[in-house]
């Protein structure tokens, strides 16, 4: 693991010990953070790099501490993130926490609803995406998210084994599809991996 500057390293501290004592606090999922566990975050980190994935897009930013991962592997190989959320106040907040990061030349931070980036985004606009939103939604957006990923990119879905009843009818669909070949990774809350075919 390529070490982060102290600074990073101290705001992603923070934030994990943010995230626990208020998503611990409140029961209202639209104040909880609902963050990646660190283990996610150092698995994104060697895939974005492993695979040279220079333009990343984020699906649910939460107040960025997944995004300060993502960022700082594609900002180390020359890349950058976008990064969606539709929430204000966690925009607020995840704009506050990159402007501290150091990283936020590395960070577009889009306040909107994922489907409609989706929609405006190019075809093979992206070489990575991951996808960490609102779970019974994903199925409706299958259709733009591979339209969306370049041949030869990489999907990254959390919550493939916490929520795995929940995500199940987007696995079917994700494994049916003849472009794509899956794995499920059991670390942090699990990983559904979905390469597109190269041609
Ligand atoms: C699980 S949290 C993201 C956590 C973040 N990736 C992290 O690990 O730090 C999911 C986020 O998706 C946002 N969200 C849900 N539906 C959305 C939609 N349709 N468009 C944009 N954001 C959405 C929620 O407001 C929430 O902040």
């Amino acid at each position: 693991m390529q070490k982060s500057t102290d600074s990073l390293e101290a705001l992603k501290i923070e934030l994990e010990r943010f995230g626990a004592v208020n998503d611990g606090a409140t029961a209202e999922r639209s104040r909880r953070m609902l963050n990646i566990t660190r283990e996610t975050g150092e698995f994104l980190s060697v895939l974005v790099r492993a695979t040279v994935a220079r333009r990343v897009l984020e699906v649910g930013t939460s107040n960025g501490y997944s995004t300060l991962w993502l960022a700082e592997a594609a900002g180390a190989i020359g890349g950058s993130v976008t990064t969606v959320e539709f929430s204000e106040y966690k925009v607020g907040l995840a704009s506050a926490n990159f402007a501290r990061s150091g990283l936020a030349t590395y960070i577009m931070l889009v306040h909107d609803d994922a489907s409609r980036l989706l929609q405006r985004s190019e075809v093979s606009a992206f070489d990575f995406i991951f996808l960490d939103s609102e779970r019974s939604e994903y199925p409706g957006w299958w259709q733009q998210l591979r339209r969306v990923l370049r041949p030869g990119g990489l999907l990254v879905v959390d919550n493939a084994t916490s929520h795995a009843a929940q995500l199940a009818p987007f696995v079917a669909i994700v494994s049916a599809d003849y472009l794509f070949t899956t794995s499920l990774v059991t670390l942090g809350n699990g990983e559904l991996l979905a390469v597109k075919a190269s041609s």
